[in-house]
């Protein structure tokens, strides 16, 4: 009996002890997030916020050049975005760009070396797209990333490739198994934290636009579209969105209702435009690039790689724990047109 109670316990404990190795380990911090008594709390794991710390410092930009001086447009054969800026400017944006998105390679990553207006290579038609797609976010969608900003490095980091990016994922075939359509349901990805939920929420709501709704809003089936597959879907981009930013949900909810607006942090608000903001990008910029890359950087689907939370934010509710890099950066932050008579750069 007591050698049986023994094993028993020496298994609970190895039972135990397999349970929690898949949580973090204390101490933790909590900072107050809202309302005193709303349980309104933040929850960090020190240990994890330093190592972001070091993925999230900000690289140092050189000495800002002069803005007059003959125009980009002007000296240059093929310049058809950034004409109107100085060309000190233009070649300060080129050894920038260089070092945020191929450090190893260089210029000719993107250019044919003996000639620089040449655009035979595919990364130079699709950085001159990225550089209207980040004026554009700057320029437009103020209302989310404020006059903090991006620059080619907020996803980039020194990487060909951002290292956080989605593609659509091969939905298991109906009649494949018993199952049906499963929508990625238990195959956990890291993007919707390895949950069992759906692991591609993101063609939905960051492609498409459904509604991201759990309950219906009317009690008749007209417009009340609100199936459990929707609202799976749901938790899953805000899986997503909340290990994108490192918070917990209450960073942007109420603690008395998800669905309520009503004493909610300004944080929700500007979580709203974010979701546009990235639809916008992918429908706009990234989807029509699909042609222009090779076939090795597509996904299975044959679709191209597409943005969310994570790629700029990296694991921290401000990317770049909000260093305002794109300040240094005034050919970024407006919409430049190819002229190269045209007044640029009004901050
Ligand atoms: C990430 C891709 C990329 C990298 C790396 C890059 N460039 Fe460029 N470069 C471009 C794009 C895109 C244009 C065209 C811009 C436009 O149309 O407004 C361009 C245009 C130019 C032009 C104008 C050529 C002409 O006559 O039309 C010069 C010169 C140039 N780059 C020099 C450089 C140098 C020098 C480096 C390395 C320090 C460099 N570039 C690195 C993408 C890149
Ligand atoms: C909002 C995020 C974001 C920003 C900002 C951004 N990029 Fe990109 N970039 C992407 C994504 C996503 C891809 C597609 C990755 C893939 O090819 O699989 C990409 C691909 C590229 C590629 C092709 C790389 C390859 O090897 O296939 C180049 C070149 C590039 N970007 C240059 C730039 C430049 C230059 C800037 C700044 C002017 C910039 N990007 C800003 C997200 C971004
Ligand atoms: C960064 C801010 C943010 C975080 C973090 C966040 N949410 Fe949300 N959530 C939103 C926004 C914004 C919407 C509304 C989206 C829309 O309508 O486009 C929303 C909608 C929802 C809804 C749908 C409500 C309805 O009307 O049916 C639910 C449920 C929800 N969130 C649950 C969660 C849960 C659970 C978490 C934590 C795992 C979480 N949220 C984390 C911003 C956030
Ligand atoms: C193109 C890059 C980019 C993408 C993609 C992006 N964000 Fe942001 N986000 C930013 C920047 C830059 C800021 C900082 C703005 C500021 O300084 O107030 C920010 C700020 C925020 C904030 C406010 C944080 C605070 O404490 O004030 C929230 C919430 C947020 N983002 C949520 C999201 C969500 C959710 C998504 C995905 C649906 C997303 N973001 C996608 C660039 C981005």
């Amino acid at each position: 009996m007591k050698a049986f109670s023994f094993k028993f316990l020496s298994w609970l404990s190895l039972g135990v002890v397999l349970l929690l190795t898949g949580c973090e380990r204390p101490p933790m911090d909590s900072v107050q997030h809202g309302f005193r008594g709303t349980g309104m709390v933040e929850i960090y794991n020190p240990r994890l916020v330093e190592a972001k710390a070091e993925n999230n410092a900000v690289p140092f930009a050189l000495p800002a050049a002069p803005t007059d001086g003959p125009r980009a447009g002007q000296v240059y054969k093929n310049v058809q975005v950034l004409g109107g800026i100085s060309s000190a400017q233009f070649t300060r944006l080129m050894v920038s760009m260089a070092s945020w998105v191929a450090p190893k390679e260089g210029c000719i990553y993107c250019h044919n070396p003996v000639n620089f207006a040449d655009d035979s290579k595919y990364t130079k038609v699709v950085a001159r797209r990225m550089i209207q797609m980040t004026q554009h976010i700057n320029a437009d969608w103020s209302n989310h990333v404020a006059d903090t900003g991006v620059t080619c490095y907020t996803c980039h980091r020194g990487n060909n490739i951002p290292q956080q990016v989605w593609f659509k994922r091969d939905a298991t075939p109906p009649g494949s198994n018993f199952m049906g359509d499963k929508s990625g349901q238990n195959e956990p990805a890291a993007s919707v934290g390895l949950s069992s939920l759906p692991n591609d929420p993101f063609t939905p709501f960051l492609l498409g636009a459904d509604t991201i709704r759990v309950n219906g809003t009317t009690a008749l089936p007209s417009g009340n579209r609100h199936s459990i597959k929707q609202a799976e879907w749901t938790y899953g981009l805000m899986t997503h969105m909340s290990s994108s930013l490192g918070v917990n949900c209450t960073y942007c909810h109420n603690t008395r209702s998800f669905s309520s607006w009503e004493g909610n942090p300004p944080q929700r608000a500007t979580a709203w435009y974010g979701i546009r903001m990235v639809r916008d990008l992918n429908l706009q910029y990234l989807e029509p690039l699909t042609s222009t890359f090779p076939h090795e950087r597509l996904g299975e689907t044959g679709d191209v790689a597409k943005v969310f939370c994570a790629t700029c934010h990296q694991g921290v509710y401000k990317p770049l724990n909000g260093a305002k890099m794109a300040q240094d950066f005034p050919e970024l932050k407006s919409v430049t047109s190819g002229q190269s008579d045209t007044k640029v750069a009004k901050r």
